[in-house]
């Protein structure tokens, strides 16, 4: 599998299988048992998918070598501030069934929970996750759809800068200049609902494009991102679309394509603003 190194030169496989909306239970566990077994060695979880006991069962359960799966998982909104980051960190391992991850970021900015005083909130979960990491209990910390304010207030007490940002991109949402930002910071960007959530799929410029590379329209949407130099975290319960997903390194979008992509307008809906999210 294809990676990127973090700046602490940790390897993380390009493409993740995404679980959100995966159900916990025979849904998630089944969907991760594929995609493990079709090839995936990096899988996507977090707290709010309430889904992570079946993921770790999944991990367990394939006989792969934990070693081999890059595995991420997310702080709860609920949970921000120093003692609940390291409560709830410590549910999302037992939860897991793992003794350590691989990275772990805090899911959201601005939590209702917290949203009187999101920055101290947030310095102390990062404080904790900080610690995690000095303690070997994580490769890797990271944040998630944090936008430029909120990466400069993380910075003013953080001792560690974020080494992933994992934000909502796909063809007519690049978020240009926060993925510019978070590049000169060193982080690594990644594509969280790469496909539109399935609405780029009947795109007639993707569905040309597809028809132009002899692909998919999934498999073009996956390639526009790895091309634009992003971690992709496709979700799918499909067995024949896990397994194409995956499939992305035997064609290339050439240089009117991607431009073409690049100006494709968002037909998705615009990006939540983090400081107005209703959870
Ligand atoms: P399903 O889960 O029913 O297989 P995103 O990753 O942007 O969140 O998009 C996920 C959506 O795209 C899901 O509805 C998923 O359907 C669908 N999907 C994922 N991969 C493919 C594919 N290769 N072909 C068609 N649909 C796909």
């Amino acid at each position: 599998m294809n990676s990127l190194l973090l700046n602490n030169q940790v390897a993380i496989p390009v493409i993740g299988y995404g679980t959100w909306q995966i159900a916990d239970g025979r849904e998630a566990y089944e969907s991760v048992r594929y995609a493990l077994e079709t090839g995936y060695r990096h899988i996507d979880t977090a707290a709010a998918y309430r889904n992570e006991i079946s993921v770790g069962k999944a991990i367990h359960d394939s006989g792969i070598a934990r070693s081999e799966i890059f595995l991420t998982t997310k702080l709860h909104n609920d949970d921000h501030g120093y003692e609940e980051t390291r409560k709830a960190f410590l549910a999302s391992l037992s939860d897991l069934g793992t003794e350590y991850v691989d990275l772990y970021l805090i899911h959201w900015p601005n939590p209702i929970a917290s949203r009187e005083n999101w920055k101290e909130a947030n310095s102390g979960s990062w404080k904790a996750m900080e610690e995690f990491y000095e303690q070997g209990l994580v490769r890797a910390i990271g944040i998630s759809n944090f936008c430029e304010r909120h990466i400069d207030a993380l910075l003013e007490t953080a001792g560690i800068t974020p080494m992933v940002n994992q934000i909502r991109l796909f063809a007519g949402e690049q978020q240009s200049s926060l993925v510019a930002y978070c590049h000169s910071l060193g982080m690594v960007t990644e594509a969280y609902s790469p496909l539109g959530t399935g609405a780029l799929l009947t795109s007639p410029l993707i569905q040309e494009i597809a028809s132009e590379v002899k692909r998919s329209a999934a498999q073009v949407c996956l390639r526009y991102n790895l091309q634009k130099g992003h971690v992709i975290l496709p979700k799918s319960v499909t067995p024949s679309s896990i397994k194409q997903n995956l499939e992305l390194f035997d064609f290339t979008l050439n240089e009117n394509q991607m431009k073409s992509l690049d100006e494709m307008p968002n037909i998705c809906g615009p990006t939540r603003n983090p400081d107005e999210a209703p959870f």
